[in-house]
């Protein structure tokens, strides 16, 4: 642990020198001698001329490691306090191994395995000179509209808090020198709940929902000790997450305990003037400093206008004292005064290439989903395989937030399959989208567009056609492009563009069995093209080597274990959709339409299309009766309760048993069901075992109108299941 003395260092720092540590620039500031960017990036950035870069504590998004250390060497040379910089990216699910996009990793509910794959990234990272990155997401996310749906768990509270914990361990591991780096949890907060679906959208919850639902993946991920928080863009009940008091420091700092480094997300203390919460960048920077921000983002704002304020005595010196110190703490943790160019000078290598392949394999083993299977699956290896799709031999299928990752190192489908059956043909049968433009990228499409250029759609099809003909079955590789999720991809009909709807339509009339393999970064509306498939795998995006386990489901020698960590609905108009939803005086039963005035739509029924927590699998696994060992308990001799689980089958196969639990009767209505908890258990033909649950406080607790935690006496209901739509196999318990 370093020695240094933080406190000394600020008491040498002149006010500029502070100021300095709480912005953030990107890299093009020091690339060029630094009297030359004053004309280029700095008036970009509407900095003063006064402004000294050399002052600046820390750098955005620079990815390459000789860049890194050179940046670092001449900011070291040229700044009088020498104090090292701080070099923070988006390295959020991969940074040279890229594993699946967390949407697909939660639905592995292997929460050991994420931990192991964030450790991967982090060592990958440390060893390139990183040493922040801006991950884990942990907006919860209950409506498939919004874009970055695939960089978040899902849906689910407890999925959230365990994947939180995880994620910030795997980052940060024991010793985050010897190899790990800071992780930071964003964004601070509800970011996923804007009311329209929008990225950037508005947040408006009761008080009671954002304590219920919304914090308690950020807050498991403190208790993990994550290094930093990001604020969110959006407002939340009309005050903007970036300079929002009550937010940030009553609920970040005093009620979860926070001392990390606070840093605003990309440009977002300039956004409070847009919000109209502010007059001026002078105003934004006195209500992001009041409010506990520490590090601006990459704008002008705290640079130009904190040295005002404090000599207007608009804010007070100890404000920008205490931001300053949190910053140089960190900086302390992360041993950088000691050396400031740490894995770049001494990597600490933990995994080989095989090791980092074997992990990505087992993780993306778990998290593509089977969603229906007539009988087809798995297929034999002797059939004829027509592969057709856009999807079918794309290497790189990284999703929008892996910038690093070396797609020629990554196994497209094609490849994968010839590795699993003797003949394998590709054609590639249609375009994902005929018309790119509104995707908001430049002609030749950013990063992934390049991937699809538009090519003649009726040639694409004929082609297609041709290949279904002369085989034996048809895998068909379609989804979404991959800038048509992630931030700022909001959709009002997410589902498969009309091209690849047509291509389906037209080799169903062939008469030959169809196996789907959907790519895409959320849950896609599938209600129109699901029946014209006899097998349906749920792919996501799964990075690096996810195809070859993909293969693998398609050819057996893996059996799927995936189950969905979010509710796939029939229709947009059922969104927002999750199970754990609320009760009605007026709840529907069993659809019945005959009787109008229930909680209901005319025009469609409440069931999704696949419930939270499905996932088909090649065996059968039955859950014996659920056993309790006390119906009647105290607070603190809460039961165990279990189920004998059976492999019925003749395949191995992993099962996620599920407990949910429902608080029957309580001072506010409580949810449905509620998922507690999840065991992931490997079984071979016809073998079983005992499933238990501790059940703690915890699960039995909830949040009031007023957000506080409360425990109740009552019946329980609880269930030992393995998807979220069926609890028949329940029990009745009661605290008194
Ligand atoms: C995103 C953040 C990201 C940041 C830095 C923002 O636009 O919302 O998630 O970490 O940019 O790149």
């Amino acid at each position: 642990m370093s020695t240094i003395d933080i406190k000394e260092i600020l008491s040498q720092l002149t006010l500029d020198e502070k100021i300095g540590q709480l912005v953030q620039l990107p890299g093009e500031f020091f690339k060029d001698d630094a009297s030359t960017t004053i004309t280029g990036p700095s008036a970009k950035l509407g900095l003063n001329k006064s402004y000294e870069v050399y002052n600046t504590g820390s750098i955005l998004n620079v990815v390459n490691p000789v860049l890194i250390k050179e940046i670092q060497e001449k900011y070291l040379a040229n700044s009088r306090h020498k104090i090292p910089l701080l070099f923070m990216a988006d390295i959020i699910y991969g940074y040279k191994t890229i594993l699946p996009i967390p949407i697909a990793q939660a639905c592995s509910f292997d929460f050991e395995m994420i931990k192991k794959g964030a450790e991967v990234i982090a060592n990958e990272a440390y060893n390139d000179g990183h040493h922040i990155t801006f991950s884990p997401m942990l907006d919860i996310v209950r409506d498939l509209r919004w874009g970055r749906v695939m960089e978040s768990f899902g849906e689910d509270v407890y999925v959230g808090k365990q994947y939180a914990q995880a994620m910030v361990e795997g980052f940060q591991g024991n010793d985050i020198n010897e190899g790990h780096i800071a992780a930071c949890l964003k964004h601070f907060a509800a970011y996923g709940a804007a009311v329209d679906g929008r990225d950037y959208g508005a947040v408006d919850m009761s008080l009671q929902q954002f304590y219920e639902v919304q914090l308690p993946a950020y807050k498991a991920a403190i208790e993990a000790k994550c290094k930093l928080v990001m604020t969110s863009f959006n407002t939340i009940n009309g005050v903007p997450a970036t300079g929002n008091k009550w937010l940030n420091r009553k609920v970040l700092r005093e009620e979860l305990n926070f001392n990390g480094v606070l840093i605003t997300d990309y440009a977002a203390i300039k956004e409070l003037v847009d919000h109209g919460v502010a007059e001026d960048t002078y105003h934004a920077a006195k209500l992001a400093l009041e409010s506990g921000v520490d590090i601006d983002m990459k704008t002008a704002v705290y640079a130009n206008e904190i040295k005002s304020l404090v000599e207007n005595k608009a804010v007070d010196i100890s404000l920008v004292d205490e931001a300053v110190l949190r910053v140089l703490e960190l900086k302390k943790e992360l041993g950088l005064f000691e050396n400031p160019y740490r894995g770049l000078i001494n990597p600490v290598v933990k995994f080989s290439e095989d090791m980092k392949k074997e992990i990505a394999l087992n993780l993306s083993s778990k998290t593509s989903v089977l969603l229906k299977n007539n009988g087809i699956l798995p297929l034999k290896k002797n059939q004829k395989i027509a592969l057709i799709g856009p999807h079918g031999k794309q290497k790189g299928q990284f999703g929008m937030w892996a910038f690093t990752g070396d797609r020629e190192l990554s196994v497209d489908l094609k490849t994968a399959l010839e590795e699993e059956f003797d003949s394998v043909s590709y054609a590639e049968g249609s375009n994902i989208l005929l018309d790119y433009s509104r995707l908001g990228f430049s002609a030749n499409g950013g990063n992934f567009m390049d991937m699809f250029p538009v090519k003649n759609q009726q040639e694409l099809e004929a082609e297609a056609i041709d290949l279904a003909k002369q085989s034996d079955v048809i895998v068909l590789a379609v989804g979404e492009n991959m800038m048509e999720s992630g931030e700022g991809a909001s959709k009002t009909n997410p589902t498969l563009s009309e091209p690849q709807k047509q291509l389906i339509y037209k080799l169903k009339k062939l008469n030959k069995p169809i196996i789907g393999v959907i790519y895409a970064g959320r849950p896609l509306i599938l209600s129109d093209i699901e029946s014209y498939f006899d097998g349906l795998l749920y792919a996501w995006y799964p990075g690096t080597y996810g195809n070859i386990s993909n293969a693998q489901i398609l050819s057996g020698k893996i059996n799927p274990s995936g189950k969905l960590s979010m509710t796939f609905p029939k229709s947009v108009g059922q969104v927002p959709i999750h199970y754990s939803t609320y009760r009605s005086g007026r709840p529907i039963l069993a659809e019945d339409v005959a009787y109008r005035f229930t909680s209901r739509y005319l025009d469609e029924t409440n069931a999704p299309l696949y419930p939270f927590g499905f996932g088909l699998s090649y065996t059968t696994f039955d859950i014996g009766e659920i056993k309790t060992t006390r119906k009647e308990f105290g607070s603190s001799s809460l039961p165990i309760v279990s189920a004998v689980v059976k492999n019925t089958g003749t395949t191995f196969g992993e099962e996620v048993v599920q407990l949910y639990i429902k608080d029957l009767v309580a001072s506010i209505s409580r949810p449905v069901i509620e998922l507690k908890a999840t065991k992931r258990i490997k079984l071979q033909p016809q073998e079983e075992t005992v499933v238990e649950f501790q059940l703690t406080q915890e699960d039995l607790s909830y949040h009031d109108q007023l957000g506080n935690l409360v425990l109740e006496s009552g019946e329980f209901l609880v269930s030992i299941t393995n998807v979220s739509s069926n609890i028949s196999n329940h029990d009745i318990i009661k605290l008194v």
